[in-house]
């Protein structure tokens, strides 16, 4: 296939044709045309504006413009196949206007080079790829919201070092994973902020020498502004990066809550069952329910995680300006993008999937003294030091264990004894009892961003206003 370039010869007479295998090595046509819609809003722009700034004659550029209308609707409506043969998407816009119109189909890359045109088209492309990730997590914390509402006062145990630790409620966790999807939201919206700017005109690395316009085309292609730098603009991946990290970030985020999701489900927790649209069998043992999705979506982390640091370790140490090793950028990016898309979706029918079992929460909360820190408390409140508090919780906990009781079936004397600090302190039982409960000690957790069902309705209804504007912004 003739090239869009053509190498000077390196001996006497005409260059030969370049070697099949590195022909096809060479080839990214398979991966970029997925570009194609993009590249081809970016030619119609380009050849619009070198009509308007007298760089070829108006009525070529309304024939260029006509005609790359003409072959997005064919290549929509598949009257016409890309080209397998061309290079890159970019040469195959650019053949396919010569094949149709001739010397005037020639006039489109003037004051342009496939460095710039790449990373237009592919910056367009990622600025959508941003907002369909907003998009795609304000899914994700309806389906959360949705599941917490109802559960504000659903108790379970809390864990550190997967120890239960404090009595908290099934909303107050998947509320947990709603503030890091939130922090993720913020990424993405960041990073497209700074995608922001059209690298159009840029050329090869120099820019034009031809009187181009670049003001118009970035505002034009819905960009904030052109690039600041030529050399840079077709040198710059860090809107791949920046999407790469967000991406990785949420789906490390996604990957925590789908852990937990896994534990709840095995029999030693029970927390929660998942209907049958989220279990998937076992070929062998007829008694299985398996949380199939919520173990990908944790292995999805790790393929993304992946692709960030190729993205990173792809641009290390190259030199300015483009280098063909650039265009690995693309398939990493891709791939990046069809993994964040699946596992939002999958993680918002897993969230709907899930099936609550308050009996085995509530059981959880029994015999592990989960409340002791709550009865370290209680001693603060009648005037004890924390320490010598946390002390002698401690050792009216021992004492219970010793005697296999809970701590509301000792008396007021045994407590009093426990610890010197708690000499000629009264205790009333059945209101110790009561401070001890679960309920309760969740319910006095009233501070911002506390389990209180009082607070995560609270949380609730915010993160509810918030979805509702995003979406009404558009991100949907
Ligand atoms: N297919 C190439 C890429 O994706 C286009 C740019 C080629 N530029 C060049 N100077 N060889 O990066």
């Amino acid at each position: 296939m003739a090239k869009l370039w053509q190498t000077v010869a390196g001996g006497a007479g005409e260059a030969s044709p370049l070697d099949p295998d590195i022909e096809s090595f060479l080839s990214s046509l398979s991966i970029d045309k997925r570009l194609l819609d993009e590249d081809l809003e970016c030619s119609c722009v380009h050849a619009q504006m070198l009509g308007e700034q007298g760089i070829i004659r108006a009525e070529d550029a309304r024939k260029l413009v006509s005609e790359l209308i003409r072959l997005r609707s064919e290549l929509k409506a598949g009257l016409i196949q890309v080209d397998p043969k061309s290079e890159d998407v970019h040469s195959f816009i650019e053949e396919e206007l010569v094949r149709r119109l001739g010397e005037v189909g020639k006039e489109i890359h003037a004051g342009r080079s496939r460095n710039d045109q790449v990373a237009v088209a592919f910056r367009l492309h990622a600025k959508r790829a941003f907002f369909a990730a907003q998009a795609g997590i304000l899914d994700c914390l309806e389906a959360l919201l949705d599941l917490a509402e109802p559960n504000t006062r659903m108790l379970m145990p809390g864990y550190t070092h997967l120890q239960r630790a404090q009595p908290v409620t099934f909303a107050h966790e998947l509320l947990a994973w709603c503030a890091a999807l939130e922090r993720d939201y913020g990424r993405f919206i960041d990073g497209e902020l700074r995608a922001n700017e059209c690298p159009l005109g840029s050329g090869a690395l120099a820019g034009s020498g031809l009187p181009i316009d670049r003001e118009a085309t970035a505002i034009e292609l819905g960009f904030d502004r052109p690039t600041r730098n030529t050399m840079d603009a077709v040198a710059d991946r860090d809107f791949c990066v920046e999407y790469a990290s967000a991406a990785a970030m949420l789906l490390v985020h996604l990957s925590r809550a789908c852990e937990d999701i896994a534990l709840w489900t095995s029999s030693e927790y029970g927390f929660i069952k998942l209907d049958d649209r989220a279990s998937t069998g076992s070929s062998i043992m007829p008694q299985k329910r398996n949380p199939d999705p919520a173990e990908l979506l944790r292995g999805k982390s790790a393929r993304v995680i992946g692709d960030l640091s190729s993205l990173l370790v792809l641009q290390k140490g190259l030199p300015y300006a483009y280098n063909r090793d650039l265009q690995e950028d693309k398939s990493i990016f891709f791939d990046i993008e069809d993994t964040l898309s699946a596992s939002l979706k999958a993680f918002v029918a897993l969230v709907r999937a899930i099936r609550p079992q308050p009996g085995r929460m509530q059981s959880a909360l029994q015999g592990s003294f989960i409340e002791a820190t709550d009865l370290a408390e209680y001693l603060v409140s009648r005037g004890v030091p924390f320490r010598s508090a946390y002390q002698a919780a401690k050792s009216i906990i021992s004492l219970c264990a010793q005697r296999g009781c809970a701590i509301a079936d000792l008396d007021a004397e045994l407590i009093q004894g426990s610890h010197s600090a708690l000499l000629g302190l009264k205790f009333d039982m059945a209101g110790l009892a009561a401070y001890l409960k679960p309920e309760a000690c969740v319910a006095r957790r009233t501070q911002t961003g506390g389990p209180a069902p009082q607070k995560t309705q609270e949380e609730i209804a915010r993160l509810r206003d918030f979805v509702s504007q995003e979406k009404n912004k558009g991100v949907q």
